[in-house]
């Protein structure tokens, strides 16, 4: 068996007195595409800091392709190309220079490097802007250089925090293309977002955090169908004040005001119900089979017990 990409043991974080990753494990194999979902302060980009080498943490183990990040700091970064969540250049350099700065601190010879530059402001539509200063690019330009950066030194995962965080739908589209074909061509990603729908398009493992502590870790589709409730909702022609009893009996309920009855799928009771409503006298306007969302798992994992 290879190393997983990625493997947490029981790490545990504290900032001064506060905890803010609480015991957490998983590990994301190569090649997956894992999505990393949790509300604000949850512990997302601390959990990646941890895995880069930026930040210092209490207890547990972690490793990238069976490195370890704190004893072989460098050899586990030079497999991470991290994208970070918060823009983290010297303002004056130049985009190329961006580049070219990034591949030396990795041991890039430069003839190799300015190649390696070229070829990826070419692939994020960057060429015409590769002499501007960071601080003169618009915000999806400073977000494609983000991401060119991190792959100059051709990691084997790519760790990506919020990386389409207030990018409109067109950049927001290419991007995911590019993740896509990034993973299809072998490279693992790991991937923050707090657009659910994204990590439902891209991800095929997911992993959720709550106030420091992981909540589940599972094959997206697996999640959706252990936690999600997939219901039919049937429209009806009146509103009912209450539901009549025989209706409850099947598990149904009333939705929107009365004009709505809603049947989990899974008490497989939908004939039994149209008969029932039949026999009242009740016309359906319309029918609709829902899915669970990725969002609807999400918001139930993440909503606050207290
Ligand atoms: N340098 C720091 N010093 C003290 N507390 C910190 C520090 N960095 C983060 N925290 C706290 O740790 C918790 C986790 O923060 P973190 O940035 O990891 O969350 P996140 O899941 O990335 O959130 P977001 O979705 O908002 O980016 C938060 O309560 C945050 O306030
Ligand atoms: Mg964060």
């Amino acid at each position: 068996m290879n190393d997983p990409a990625i493997e947490i043991k029981g790490l545990t974080k504290f900032y001064r007195h506060f905890k803010a990753l609480d015991d957490i494990s998983f590990q994301v194999e190569e090649g997956d595409f894992f999505g990393f979902l949790g509300p604000n302060g949850a512990g997302k980009t601390t959990t990646i800091s941890v895995i880069t080498g930026l930040a210092n943490y209490n207890s547990g183990s972690v490793r990238v392709f069976g490195h370890d990040v704190t004893r072989e700091y460098r050899a586990a970064r030079a497999l991470i190309g991290l994208v970070p969540q918060e823009f983290n250049f010297d303002p004056f350099l130049t985009a190329e220079q961006i580049l070219i700065y990034e591949a030396g601190y990795f041991g890039l010879p430069k003839g190799k490097a300015r190649l390696r530059a070229d070829d990826l402001l070419n692939e994020f539509g960057l060429s015409s802007y590769r002499r501007l200063d960071f601080r003169k690019l618009s915000g999806g330009l400073k977000r494609r250089l983000l991401i060119a950066r991190a792959l100059m030194h051709q990691p084997r995962i790519l760790i990506v925090d919020e990386p389409t965080a207030g990018l409109d739908l067109e950049l927001r589209y290419k991007l995911w293309d590019f993740f896509k074909e990034a993973n299809r061509k072998g490279i693992t990603i790991f991937l923050t977002t707090h657009y659910i729908e994204e990590a439902e398009k891209l991800c095929n493992r997911i992993g959720v955090i709550h106030e420091g502590k992981m909540v589940e870790v599972d094959e997206k589709n697996n999640l959706i169908k252990r936690i999600g409730h997939d219901t039919i909702e049937i429209q009806l022609d009146r509103t009912l004040p209450t539901m009549p009893e025989s209706f409850s009996e099947l598990g149904a309920e009333l939705m929107q005001g009365g004009t709505i009855i809603q049947l989990p799928q899974e008490n497989q009771q939908f004939s039994k119900l149209l008969r029932l409503i039949h026999a009242q006298g009740i016309d359906i306007l319309n029918i609709n089979s829902k899915k669970t969302t990725l969002e609807e798992v999400f918001i139930h994992l993440t909503r606050n017990k207290k």
